[in-house]
């Protein structure tokens, strides 16, 4: 291998590794070291000029006023607005009010991620002959964790398959797959509900409309939030599921950096489990010491009951960015092994096409900074220069090493 820029970065990820850093941190570290690198590791929203897509202003404004509140230093909860809460995210996910009363609704303190950790204990103390839970192939890296947490396994299925097994908890993510960006249609999703039966699932939600970002435009935020619902929950619904949805306030609406609760609503078909659910919601929410709320949480609480035309705005603002990418990829890819990444069964911000032995070495050589794990390469869509010269040349040396 000639020695050259890409491959001294590449034995310095290789040295990294053997520390034990992980692929995401190895592609953060190599990237801040390198002055004139571009980063398409990170998770977050990229504005195009290489900066974290701004925090929700909705949100900062609703947590002023909630420090400002917190003066007095007793425990503070927003319990007296549940009811408008629970509704207001049932509204903004385009669930019909028919259904409104099967739902429950949970406030994790931990974000998206707490919302998946506490679904996953409720399924284990109603379900005591669950042992794994089941993910799809080359998801989200904390599904692992989290079950190792729960002492179960996690168990691995071929991308879009129908999950079985007596003693699984069915994990499909409803939307764009972290980390592959596929999305499965609402026939795939159908099948899956047809098959669960009885049987509990947890839809995680972690990019409510990204698969429609590309329709935001044409169609409009209403109708895009109501095709996601459509094809990603409805089923499960007319199915009679029982099923979990963890919705994550994160990437939808810009909350990276003030990080309030996650949403978990709890869909239980059988009226006569409602109270079950009920107390067993109130342990693990006293356990989970979310009972409790930050302030930022609080924040998030009243912004939601309050000003959910301005969080959706906000929302739709970086649906706007990601269709912008998507877009430029998809045209500068044209006629190369990596545009099936951008036809309409993938979306989001990710894609995470095959790469050769050859790629991460040249990858680095151009100063791009994707998340290589054995035989991929991970890389986060918005990192792309708004500049077209510059993200012209970023998509042909992607193009030039990603197999598809
Ligand atoms: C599939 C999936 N689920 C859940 C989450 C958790 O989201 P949060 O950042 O809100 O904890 C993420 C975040 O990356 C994700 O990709």
């Amino acid at each position: 291998m000639n020695s050259t820029f890409g491959t001294a970065v590449r034995r310095e990820a290789e040295r990294l590794s053997a520390q034990g850093k992980d692929a995401n941190q190895i592609a953060k570290i190599v990237c801040d070291q390198d002055p004139e690198g571009y980063n398409y590791g990170i998770g977050i929203v990229v504005d195009g000029r290489g900066q974290a897509w701004p925090t929700s202003e909705t949100l900062l404004r609703h947590a002023r006023a909630e420090i400002d509140n917190s003066l007095l230093g007793e425990y503070m909860s927003t319990a007296s607005l549940a009811a408008s809460l629970k509704e207001a995210v049932l509204r903004w996910q385009r669930v019909p009010e028919d259904y409104w009363d099967r739902f429950s609704l949970l406030i994790p303190s931990d974000a998206g991620t707490g919302a998946v950790k506490t679904a996953v204990e409720m399924a284990l103390q109603l379900y005591p002959f669950l042992r794994a839970i089941g993910v799809e192939e080359l998801s989200w890296p904390a599904y692992k964790a989290v079950a190792r947490m729960s002492r179960i396994s996690c168990r691995e299925f071929p991308i879009g398959d129908v999950m079985d097994g007596p003693d699984l908890l069915r994990v499909y993510q409803a939307g764009p797959m972290n980390t592959t960006g596929r999305v499965q249609s609402g026939e795939s999703m159908r099948a899956r509900a047809a098959a669960a039966k009885g049987s509990p699932v947890l839809l995680d939600r972690a990019y409510s409309g990204f698969e429609y970002a590309r329709a935001l435009d044409s169609r409009g935020y209403d109708e895009i939030m109501t095709m996601s619902y459509d094809d990603q929950i409805r089923p499960f619904i007319e199915n009679d599921v029982p099923f979990w949805v963890s919705v994550s306030p994160t990437k939808s609406f810009g909350t990276f950096a003030l990080r309030p609760c996650g949403m978990l609503l709890v869909h239980c078909p059988d009226s006569s489990r409602a109270e079950e659910i009920a107390a067993l919601a109130n342990v693990v929410t006293r356990a989970r010491g979310s009972s409790f709320e930050h302030p930022v949480t609080r924040a998030f609480v009243s912004a939601l009951v309050h000003d959910l035309a301005h969080l959706e705005r906000e929302h739709a603002d970086i649906l706007r960015r990601v269709a912008t990418a998507e877009h430029t990829w998809k045209e500068r890819s044209a006629g190369t092994t990596l545009a099936e990444q951008f036809t309409d069964s993938y979306a989001g911000l990710f894609r995470n096409p095959r790469v050769g032995d050859e790629a991460q070495a040249a990858i680095y050589d151009a100063h791009l900074y994707p998340v290589f794990t054995p035989g991929r390469c991970r890389l986060n869509i918005t990192g792309l220069p708004e500049e077209q010269d510059i993200a012209g040349d970023h998509v042909a040396v992607f193009a030039r090493f990603c197999q598809g």
